[in-house]
């Protein structure tokens, strides 16, 4: 678990307001669910993926409760609509912050990693799955990030995608022990999720398993070839990736992520996400439509990094009020200007003026704001610009129109 610290804290912060801009002007409302539920919602992410079996945060809580902390939040939305049954659909809602899994940390990946993220319950045109994925290229866009690509595929409707899973159950049980043990054990779980093996011996016959396209059903086919032909319209590039599967047991139909052009191709998806139209019913609620995406916070900032775009700004204050006087004339003065809108800090412990103006300069401040005992007794002040120009001294009253004025040219 990692500590984000200022001036990077500041991105962060920026990051997740781009993102709220980006979805609040689509209709979407955020919603806040909570860090930690009832080890049951999670488990519905599916028993045949790593997030659930291996890396949940899970413990016997004071009241004797088997409780989570929270690995996604996809399951924590739909377990919300399950409770809460919004009157008006489609339920549109974002939402932002802190996911637990425990992972082998490295550059990308982490066992406290942010999310921001969307979800819409209760729709099933796909005219929404474009909308949806679109949201997530325009965010990237938003960004700056140039190299961002988009994969999609599709998962077929339920019956499409059971038949699929028997096909491949056959053809991977005929390469018997040839499949690696952890394959055999996922074979027997989700054969869907063996197609994600990144191992050596498993790739012979990842590469030579049946593909899902032959398995759609006519809605299926019509569903993704609408969802195609909406990303063509919008002129958002994209790749048809048929052994794209995710890596969370609950999706259906459509399925897409975005992937960065700087990684290491373990942990190059900045985000993903798709259809799970079973999850509501399976947490309690009725049979509903859904989908959505989440995108990596920590990942897509390191790819920002990489592409040299939306970098962190050191804070940039109006003013900063050296006291040289001490008393109370340096509090009354921040304060004005903090309620006229400026932004300000000051110098304590009566530093010797040399040592203010050193923190003036760190501030970052446009200007320097100096009362000396000359400037208390005949009501002025002096402003200093701290990037070029000469200082000057005005009345005390003329304050904030002077730092309003130097405001509207930097
Ligand atoms: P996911 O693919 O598991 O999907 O996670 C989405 C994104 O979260 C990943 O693409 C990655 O950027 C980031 N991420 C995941 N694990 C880590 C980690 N350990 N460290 C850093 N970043 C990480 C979901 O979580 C689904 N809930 C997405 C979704 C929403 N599907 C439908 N709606």
């Amino acid at each position: 678990m990692r500590d984000i610290l200022p001036p990077e804290s500041g991105r962060w912060r920026r990051f997740t307001a781009v993102f709220a801009d980006v979805v609040e002007a689509a209709g979407y409302q955020q919603v806040i669910p909570p860090l930690l539920e009832d080890l049951g919602v999670f488990t519905r992410i599916g028993d045949a993926t790593d997030v659930v079996t291996k890396e949940m945060y899970d413990f016997v809580d004071k009241g004797d409760r088997r409780v989570a902390l929270r690995p996604e939040q996809t399951a924590s939305v739909c377990r919300a609509f399950a409770q809460h049954r919004p009157p008006v659909l489609p339920w549109k809602v974002f939402y932002s912050g802190p996911n637990f899994r425990y992972e082998k940390p490295q550059r990308g990946r982490y066992r406290q990693f942010d999310q921001v993220g969307i979800e819409v319950l209760g729709v099933d045109d796909p005219m929404l799955d474009v909308e949806v994925i679109a949201l997530g290229w325009e965010f990237y866009r938003a960004l700056g990030l140039q190299q961002v690509t988009l994969i999609v595929n599709s998962l077929g409707e339920p019956g499409d995608r059971s038949r699929y899973v028997e096909a491949l159950r056959t053809h991977f049980e005929a390469a018997g022990e040839q499949l690696t043990e952890q394959s055999r054990v996922t074979l027997a779980k989700n054969p869907l999720r063996v197609l994600d093996s990144k191992r050596d011996p498993d790739q012979p016959f990842i590469a030579t398993a049946p593909q899902i396209a032959d398995f759609y059903g006519d809605d299926a086919a019509e569903h993704f070839a609408a969802v195609q032909a909406g990303l063509q319209s919008l002129g958002i590039p994209f790749t048809v990736e048929p052994k794209l599967v995710r890596g969370l047991d609950y999706y259906r139909s459509t399925i897409f992520e975005f992937q960065g052009g700087t990684f290491e191709s373990a942990q190059n998806g900045l985000g993903g996400g798709g259809r799970y139209d079973g999850l509501v019913e399976a947490l309690g609620g009725p049979a509903t439509p859904g989908i959505g995406f989440a995108l990596g916070v920590d990942r897509t900032l390191i790819a920002c990094d990489d592409e040299g775009c939306f970098a962190a700004e050191p804070l940039q204050l109006d003013a900063f009020v050296v006291d040289v006087v001490g008393g109370l004339e340096a509090a009354a003065i921040t304060a004005e200007l903090r309620a006229a809108g400026l932004s300000a800090d000051r110098g304590y412990d009566n530093r010797s003026m040399k040592a203010q103006m050193k923190l003036a300069n760190r501030s970052g401040a446009a200007c320097a704001v100096i009362i000396g005992e000359q400037e208390v007794a005949d009501g002025s002040i002096i402003v200093k610009p701290m990037r070029g120009g000469d200082q000057v001294t005005i009345p005390r009253s003329g304050l904030i129109a002077q730092l309003s004025e130097t405001r509207t040219h930097d």
